[in-house]
């Protein structure tokens, strides 16, 4: 397992080979039944009886014995939710949930999904970050004909990357994931460390709800409410309004964050804490780093290891801060609770140094690459219409093995994730450089007037591909583009 302790802190080098195509390396195949899903070694031990009962998402379950497949039921339906005490809300759902079950497999498994629709609209799963064949990514009209309602469509692919990914639909996305269609999708490897702490996945989002329960309209604020991103009243964590998760003071916990809103950017803090980050959208960075307030744009993730620390009945609440995405974001906005850690039981003492992660990422080399230069730009004020280039849904294009250097310029006064289908790439620095720690990338935060250069390859994979803002509101409002990638 590679596994060496080291003064109370965990180095786990993986010796990677050179990367299959340019695409995430340092991986390797599952040992059978090394930790089960979920079965991080040891998980909890030690934590407080029910430390995480408030908190926990509920696994999808697996109706295929064998370990190395995952076949999961999974239905988009309508459900009530109790938020507010003036009244039930009314939230689309998977499986009735909110977020949908977690789906769990190890690196290398076969995933099969048995999807079908109870919604009263036409839908789509798109598999966020996985690097799936094209058939199976969820881009209706291109991927997969749209579900109809009452209809079902069977995904089927390998799992080849280990990180936290998540699931949501790709048509009307910013109703349908703002409505409450999202869920995480775990991908552990065996051969990473398993005791970095004990895990609670934590998906981030919000809702925006009346006093009597209702979902504000779809169009609240018009054209500009488009334009900010509609951010809801109500702050939620795996579905629920400051939920309290249990620790054991010095024991270290991690944390996999997945922020789900369709336009809000979560700024962490924890107030007498630093978080120690030790992944991102793509697995594992290639050296952990220190972060005070891990800022997670829509679409993105992060791997944090903390150590809760303070007295036996002490209240540490996890609290959101306003990040400045442009335009008075972040002005006047106070901080706002998103979750509590209850301390209970004696205190432990904290390990000794912090976890130490070394993962071998290649840089991919930029010579020769070709260029893609996008720049994001606004159509049109009134009514609203974003684009790509000058234009709504273009299509680029690239060959299958071919390397490309994207320069994507934010022309309009606000930030846009940037979010690419199918690849991941890595983001360079001005000098042309990966960024440090390295790490692979499928959703890039592109600030205010601001530039992001990355480097992607495309592995053998053909077909239609899709990126796009993932303020869902950006993206409908027509910042969208295609990518056909073909066989040379
Ligand atoms: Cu989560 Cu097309 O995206
Ligand atoms: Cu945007």
């Amino acid at each position: 397992m590679g596994l060496l302790v080291v003064g109370g802190g965990l180095a786990a080098c993986s010796e990677a080979g050179p990367p299959a195509q340019g695409q995430p390396d340092g991986q390797t195949q599952p040992e059978p039944d090394a930790g089960g899903p979920g079965g991080m070694g040891g998980q909890g031990q030690g934590q407080p009886e029910g430390w995480d009962d408030g908190i926990r998402l509920p696994l999808a379950e697996d109706l295929n014995p064998d370990p190395n497949i995952v076949e999961v039921a999974i239905a988009a339906q309508p459900a009530m939710v109790s938020l507010v005490p003036g009244g039930p809300t009314p939230v689309w759902t998977y499986n009735g949930q909110l977020p949908g079950p977690q789906i769990r497999a190890r690196v290398g498994d076969r995933v099969i999904v048995h999807f079908t629709n109870q919604l009263p609209v036409e839908t789509t799963v798109h598999w966020h970050g996985i690097r799936v064949p094209a058939a199976m990514d969820g881009m209706p009209g291109h991927s997969q004909a749209p579900v109809p309602p009452g209809g079902a469509f069977d995904y089927d692919f390998v799992v080849p990357d280990a990180s936290t990914f998540w699931y949501h639909p790709h048509i009307d996305s910013a109703r349908q994931v703002g409505d409450g269609l999202y869920a995480p999708f775990v991908v552990e490897d065996p051969a990473e460390p398993q005791d970095l702490g004990d895990e609670v996945v934590m998906v981030l989002s919000d809702l925006g709800v009346a006093d009597d329960g209702s979902l504000q309209p779809e169009d609240s604020g018009g054209d500009l409410g488009t334009l900010f991103g509609r951010e809801g009243n109500l702050l939620l964590v795996n579905g629920k309004i400051r939920p309290t998760l249990k620790a054991r003071p010095g024991r270290p916990q991690r944390w996999r964050i997945i922020n789900a809103a369709k336009a809000r950017y979560f700024q962490i803090d924890l107030p007498g804490h630093t978080f120690v980050r030790i992944g991102g959208d793509g697995g594992l960075l290639s050296s952990p780093v220190q972060v005070k307030n891990p800022v997670l744009a829509p679409g993105e993730r992060a791997d944090l290891v903390v150590v809760p620390t303070g007295n036996e009945g002490d209240d540490l609440v996890a609290r959101w801060m306003a990040y400045d995405r442009g335009f008075g974001t972040a002005f006047n906005r106070p901080p706002a609770d998103l979750f509590v850690v209850h301390l209970e039981g004696s205190p432990v003492a904290p390990p000794a140094s912090p976890p130490s992660i070394h993962r071998t990422i290649q840089p991919i080399p930029t010579e020769g690459a070709t260029t893609v230069d996008i720049d994001l730009t606004m159509q049109n004020s009134s009514p609203l219409e974003l684009g790509i280039n000058g234009m709504v849904m273009p299509t680029f294009y690239a060959q299958v093995g071919e390397t490309q250097v994207w320069t994507v310029t934010n022309r309009i006064e606000w930030d846009h994730p940037f979010h690419v289908h199918g690849f991941f790439f890595q983001v360079l620095g001005d000098d042309g450089r990966p960024l440090e720690p390295m790490e692979w990338k499928d959703t890039v935060n592109v600030p205010v007037n601001g530039t992001v250069h990355f480097v992607i390859r495309y592995d053998d994979r053909p077909g239609m591909w899709m990126f796009h803002c993932h303020i869902l509101e950006h993206a409908e409002a027509g910042m969208m583009g295609m990518l056909s990638l073909r066989e040379p």
